[in-house]
């Protein structure tokens, strides 16, 4: 088991970070040429979004060979350089698997696809009923999760996009490929594994949903556990330290508890996204709603807490490249960007959990409100607004959902400096950089002693120096209050609070003899510790004794 405890990740959006080659796609190569950057901040790990083989039709979560890796990102060599100059900074990698589905290219498919049974045998191939779809499940990328085959009258299973066809796990030589896959990227020095999806992997009966969604027959469901521990025992947990980490969809967090307690063998840290959800109206993610902050705090607190119970254990993130930025999201991305982005930080990093950064959100990057949807090029945001067009709202009102909520705004190149297109590439990205870049940039950070980059820095170091934010145990506190979010952590006989001010009103709370605690970091500079502290416009403290 390897000890996470005390690690932070960083993830990395390979497409966007550091374009080297001039193609205005970011590369391996640029990657190594911020090792030096990322060693400073003080991370443990990358986590690289994919870099196999792939059409990139949904930006390689479609993968057509796992053993090769893209060209547009580079080759072999090049990532035996990143392992290896990596390595030297203490830093290791985490790929991602994504073991859901293949790209309909990969060559399995392919095979399946010529009536090759044993091939056809590792996809969900079958016959429609009473002329409809086998099931009248959805694929999370809109319209439905069949795609016909007329040459077999049959159709396949694909949950998200119709070119990223669902893997059969019941097939043994399914899961023994997939233990390979993993065991060759062991040797060639890979240390990390996120696992995509993975809670969606056993599909355990083809039946009609009463909601036409479908989840309660793919998701969470009783084998999942099964099939990861059988990873885990044949190829991962062979290796000491590994970090793996699931990504959950829709689970439950009695599930992620069996996925993550260590005598259970399967993972060690899961991501869950129901704190992610609270700004979405009626479940729907394509919608328009301001976060409810209560619900916020308490899917936050139930997750700590039912973890920590059941000796389970959470990724921490505000972000990915699938979500919007937080400080745009949860923050004030204009009057207190800067506040707000270190208060969104505390909150997660001084949890229980291992906290990941994703590329920019430690110099507080926003969203990046595109007007047109030409300037989208992500699959799901696409499809989204076709189907918002197609149920007649209004254009204005499609193109704020997704100002809002588009993964595009997350996947914009990394702001490195003022010169053209944030310093990311010299030429055109293959995404718009977001036209702030010459104020908000790394350059900037790191010339700023009180900048995001500096603050996040801190928490890093933090999290090494002090047991009690990586072991110590977790109680919410101050639950109901209107604007504060609260809690307290405590290790032997030490203890911690964390207030975090989540709007631009001063606001006030009662700490008993706050005199005595110390202020371990804060994104204000002056501190009067009376009993009623008044907590500025998003002011974060956190106090120690
Ligand atoms: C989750 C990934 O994070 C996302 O980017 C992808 O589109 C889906 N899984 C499908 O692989």
């Amino acid at each position: 088991m390897a000890d996470f405890k005390n690690k932070v990740i960083y993830q990395i959006y390979p497409k966007s970070f550091c374009d080297t080659n001039h193609d205005g796609i970011g590369d391996i190569n640029g990657i190594i040429s911020k090792l030096d950057y990322l060693q400073e901040l003080g991370v443990d790990m990358i986590w690289m979004c994919p870099i196999f083989a792939s059409p990139q039709r949904d930006s390689g979560y479609d993968i057509k060979d796992y053993y090769h890796i893209d060209p547009i990102f580079g080759t072999m060599k090049d990532l035996e350089h990143l392992i290896a100059e990596a390595k030297k900074k203490n830093i290791d990698l985490m790929f991602d698997m994504v073991f859901n589905h293949t790209s309909t290219e990969h060559e399995w498919f392919q095979k399946a696809l010529k009536g090759n049974e044993k091939y056809k045998n590792y996809y969900f191939f079958k016959k429609g009923k009473d002329g409809k779809l086998p099931t009248n499940w959805d694929s999370k990328f809109g319209g439905k999760a069949w795609k016909y085959v007329p040459e077999f009258n049959e159709y396949y299973l694909h949950l998200y996009d119709e070119k990223q066809a669902d893997l059969n796990w019941k097939n043994e030589e399914v899961r023994n490929e997939l233990i390979k896959i993993i065991n060759y990227w062991l040797d060639k020095g890979i240390r990390g594994f996120r696992f995509d999806v993975i809670n969606n992997i056993d599909k355990r009966e083809f039946t009609d949903s009463s909601d036409g969604i479908g989840k309660q027959y793919y998701c969470d469901q009783p084998k999942v556990h099964d099939y990861l521990h059988e990873l885990n025992t044949k190829s991962f947990g062979l290796v000491e330290g590994t970090v793996t980490v699931g990504e959950m969809s829709a689970t439950s967090v009695e599930n992620c508890i069996g996925y993550t307690r260590p005598d259970n063998k399967e993972l060690d840290m899961v991501f869950s996204f129901h704190h992610l959800k609270v700004d979405y109206l009626n479940k729907d993610k394509w919608t328009s709603m301001p976060f409810d902050f209560q619900e916020l705090k308490d899917l936050l607190n139930t997750w700590q807490v039912k973890m920590q119970g059941g000796n389970g254990w959470n990724a921490l993130f505000w972000n990915c490249h699938d979500q919007p930025r937080s400080v745009s999201r949860f923050g004030n991305d204009k009057k207190y960007r800067k506040e707000s982005a270190k208060m969104l930080a505390t909150t997660i990093h001084m949890m229980r959990g291992t906290p990941y950064i994703y590329q920019g959100e430690e110099i507080g990057m926003t969203n990046h409100y595109f007007t047109d949807i030409q300037q989208y090029k992500d699959v799901e945001s696409i499809n989204a607004y076709r189907i918002l067009k197609e149920k007649g709202l209004d254009e204005k009102d499609i193109h704020q959902i997704l100002q809002e909520k588009s993964r595009d705004n997350s996947r914009t190149p990394m702001q490195w400096d003022s010169s053209l297109n944030g310093g990311f590439s010299d030429v055109k990205p293959w995404l718009q950089s977001n036209q702030n870049y010459k104020d908000i940039n790394v350059e900037n950070d790191l010339k700023d002693s009180d900048s995001i980059f500096r603050y996040y820095q801190k928490l890093i170091q933090l999290r090494k120096t002090y047991k009690i934010i990586s072991d110590g145990s977790y109680v919410p506190f101050l639950e109901n209050h209107e604007v504060i979010f609260a809690y307290k952590r405590y290790y032997q006989d030490e203890e911690l609070i964390v207030l975090n001010n989540y709007y631009d009103e001063n606001t006030t709370v009662n700490i008993p003899h706050v005199q005595e605690y110390k202020v371990l970091i804060s994104n204000y500079k002056e501190h009067n510790l009376k009993d009623t502290l008044t907590l500025r416009p998003y002011e974060t403290i956190v106090l120690y004794k």
